[in-house]
């Protein structure tokens, strides 16, 4: 399959929702909605809700009821985005090819930007959902992966480490484990909720879930790679910021080549986990490459 014309179709059909589920600007309050839509719909690369569509495709499931779902990942991702670009965070000035929410909009309305995209996500996944077939127990496990993968124990409390081993020696398994909170538990939740929404059984979730660990690890390392030899122009955020911050990453315990190779065998480690799908499973094979080769 061709995986380049694969996620620019998966991506239109994401970008379409997300761009009909906010309010235009006309409504109040209307700087809320345009500072939510000036980050939202800024073009990203929309992996985590295309994830979603990859593992409830591999069962067989491919409707447009289970958007509501792939797209609430996007609105927690974005939020995040806002606040980890903050002052009191990465103090950052670029995202996605353009300034960054605070810069535009102030520290205050990008917090409540943020906020109000988090408790969205939670909106959009609690609302009727007997269009997809899905039954209460699926919507509200979808709305338990949601919580727990955003929350203290999922990417709030990665960021908390994060932030707090900086300029600080940390160890490997540290810095596994920060990763694996920050980026991992989303990609998890992501992979996960596309599992339930395809009635995947508890052996079928259990392999979805060892492929998003290994897939989550591999896109912060391939996010702390890029961070070094990347360009603005590539990334639409300013490169060499974890060095200046003095943050350990992958590429600074193992060099570039040395994290590269470790990327490559997560990615090797989660295909092969796959084994017991189908060809429906082979977006979620090219998706894991793709992590690990992408240049933005
Ligand atoms: C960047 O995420 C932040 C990390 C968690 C590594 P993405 O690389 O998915 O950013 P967008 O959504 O495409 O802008
Ligand atoms: C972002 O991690 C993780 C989030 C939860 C947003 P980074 O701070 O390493 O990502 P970039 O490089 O700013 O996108
Ligand atoms: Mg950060
Ligand atoms: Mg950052």
């Amino acid at each position: 399959m061709d995986i380049n014309q694969y996620l620019d179709q998966q991506r239109q059909r994401v970008d379409r929702f997300l761009e009909q589920s906010l309010p235009d600007r006309l409504r109040d309050p209307d700087k809320l909605y345009e500072s939510m839509r000036y980050s939202l719909l800024a073009g990203g690369k929309r992996v985590r809700p295309i994830l979603t569509i990859a593992a409830a495709q591999a069962l067989g499931y491919d409707d447009d009821a289970m958007l509501p779902f792939a797209a609430s990942l996007e609105f927690v991702h974005t939020y995040s985005l806002i606040h980890d670009d903050l002052p009191a965070m990465d103090d950052d000035d670029y995202r996605r090819g353009r300034l960054t929410n605070h810069k535009v909009y102030g520290d205050g309305m990008a917090i409540l930007a943020g906020d109000a995209l988090l408790t969205m996500a939670f909106e959009l996944c609690s609302q009727d959902g007997s269009a997809s077939g899905l039954t209460a127990k699926q919507q509200l496990d979808i709305i338990r992966e949601l919580s727990f993968g955003s929350g203290h124990q999922g990417m709030v409390g990665g960021q908390v480490m994060d932030i707090q081993a900086e300029n600080q020696e940390v160890d490997l398994a540290h810095l596994q484990k920060i990763h694996s909170h920050k980026t991992g538990q989303l990609i998890r939740a992501a992979v996960r909720i596309g599992g339930i929404i395809g009635g995947a059984s508890s052996p079928q979730l259990e392999s979805l879930t060892g492929y998003a660990e290994d897939i989550g690890l591999a896109f912060q390392i391939a996010d702390d790679v890029l961070n070094m030899v990347g360009t603005r122009e590539e990334l639409g955020k300013d490169a060499g910021t974890d060095e200046k911050r003095g943050k350990q990453t992958y590429p600074s315990f193992f060099g570039i080549d040395g994290a590269k190779k470790l990327g490559e065998e997560c990615i090797e480690r989660a295909i092969n986990g796959l084994q017991s799908f189908d060809h429906q499973a082979d977006p979620l094979r090219h998706i894991a490459t793709y992590i690990v080769r992408r240049r933005s």
